[in-house]
């Protein structure tokens, strides 16, 4: 009976014979001693053969293994203490399941950025590209279960909407005899009316914004997080932001300690991060940010440049409250103490990446969300049932969109997105 075992898993089988399916990374022999690094997704393991210890057809298949050919390899697992996962194999037998011709697109050297996101599909299996997905798998699973501690209800909203929710590029398409539907840019008016049905909920999803912006931390299909809270208030909600985000940074340090090894961070950067984070107004954010030379003016939204200027004193992310209303969706509630503006935050991740958070406190008053849905010309007819919830016992509530990718890049320490997802899309991207 043949033990199949995957590299992550060896420990359990130190003195046994198993066989180990996966794909070449480095070959190397003397002509007495061949050695065979594979990786099969779950770690690296040296494979080591000794001519005078296998038949000569096992020998002979050496010669036949070539980068990203696919093999089985049956040997006995040793302990190791120079081995990167601490065991290597002495191999008995070895199989080739698929060679691999010698024009293998990615070699080892230093390959354009252009080339390797055409070659998407093989470059998922260099070593950076499994660490990465594997702290986006972390990440993702944190969230889940952060929200699921905490009481908070999973609900899935749709992609197809006819409602628009943010001022972003809108991806459409024809909908039957329905007129013109749009590609989800959030979840969140979805979110506010199961907040209504079930109090604290969360959405988790793609999210499309047809955004003519090539920069370092935009795609046209990124993930987001929504969680509404019904009888949040916006202090409230910026209290479960910071706990959000302290939660998942402390889990990417604790479990993810190899793959941010792997990557290089700094992790002292993110040992930093603690609550509470400043909360810093946007009209102070405005003052200090001319201080410094920028020329924002009261009202304008802030660019890229801004943002960094006004984290980069900082050793943990910053909120930065109350912008003007012109700067923010139609939904935000406005700010009794200054009407001119509204009660939200945007949480700018420090080290200068920028906007990892958007949130408010939701307008709950009918009349008032009226009359911001026509000043956005927004078509009113697709946001009645939105408004039903205004007019159905009307609830102070809150929540926040949390960008998956932009979340990790900062975790990660990589200076653009497009890397945190398996298979990016952006304005110039949709293949593979
Ligand atoms: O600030 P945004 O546009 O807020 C919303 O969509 C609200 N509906 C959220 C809410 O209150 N429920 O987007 C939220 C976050 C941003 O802070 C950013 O992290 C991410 O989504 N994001 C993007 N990430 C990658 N590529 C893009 N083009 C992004 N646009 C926004
Ligand atoms: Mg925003």
């Amino acid at each position: 009976m043949t033990t199949f075992a995957r590299i992550e898993e060896l420990g359990k089988h130190d003195g046994a014979t198993v066989t180990v399916r996966g794909w070449c990374t480095h070959l190397r022999s003397s002509g007495k001693i061949a050695f065979i690094v594979l990786r099969d997704g779950t770690g690296t393991l040296q494979c080591v053969m000794v001519k005078k210890e296998v038949d000569d057809l096992t020998w002979a298949r050496y010669a036949d293994c070539t980068l990203e050919t696919s093999v089985a390899v049956t040997g006995a697992v040793r302990a190791d203490t120079r081995a990167p996962g601490g065991y290597e194999l002495g191999v008995t037998t070895l199989e080739i399941i698929g060679t691999s011709p010698l024009d293998y697109p990615i070699q080892p050297k230093e390959h354009g950025i252009d080339f390797l996101l055409d070659n998407r599909h093989l470059w998922l299996r260099s070593p950076k590209q499994r660490a990465i997905a594997r702290v986006r798998h972390e990440v993702e699973q944190a969230i889940h279960d952060f929200f699921y501690e905490r009481g908070f209800l999973h609900v899935d909203t749709p992609i197809l909407t006819a409602a628009i929710g943010e001022r972003a590029g809108l991806f459409e398409t024809e909908y039957f005899d329905e007129g013109t539907a749009y590609l989800a840019q959030t979840g969140q008016l979805y979110g506010e009316a199961a907040a209504a049905a079930f109090g604290r909920i969360y959405t988790f999803g793609p999210t499309f914004r047809a955004e003519k912006s090539k920069t370092r931390r935009h795609l046209t299909e990124f993930w987001m997080i929504e969680p509404e809270m019904a009888w949040y208030d916006q202090a409230m909600n910026q209290d479960l932001q910071e706990e959000l985000v302290c939660f998942l940074v402390q889990r990417a340090l604790t479990r993810c300690a190899a793959e941010l090894k792997e990557l290089e961070r700094d992790v002292s950067k993110l040992e930093t991060v603690v609550a509470p984070f400043p909360r810093i107004s946007y009209t102070d954010a405005v003052t200090t940010l001319q201080a410094k030379g920028s020329s924002i003016q009261w009202g304008d939204d802030l660019g890229a440049e801004d943002e960094a200027l006004l984290v980069a004193d900082h050793d943990r992310p910053v909120f930065v409250c109350n912008y003007p209303k012109e700067a923010k969706a139609f939904y935000m509630k406005e700010n009794p103490a200054d009407p001119r503006t509204v009660l939200c935050a945007d949480l700018l991740a420090h080290e200068g990446y920028g906007e990892m958070i958007g949130g408010s406190q939701r307008e709950d008053d009918y009349d008032k969300l009226v009359q911001r849905i026509k000043e956005e010309k927004l078509p009113m007819d697709a946001y009645g049932w939105y408004l039903d919830l205004r007019k159905y016992g009307t609830f102070t509530h809150s929540g926040f969109g949390i960008g998956l990718e932009r979340t990790i890049a900062w975790i990660c320490g990589l200076p653009h997105i497009r890397e945190v997802i398996a298979f990016p899309r952006m304005m110039h991207r949709v293949r593979p």
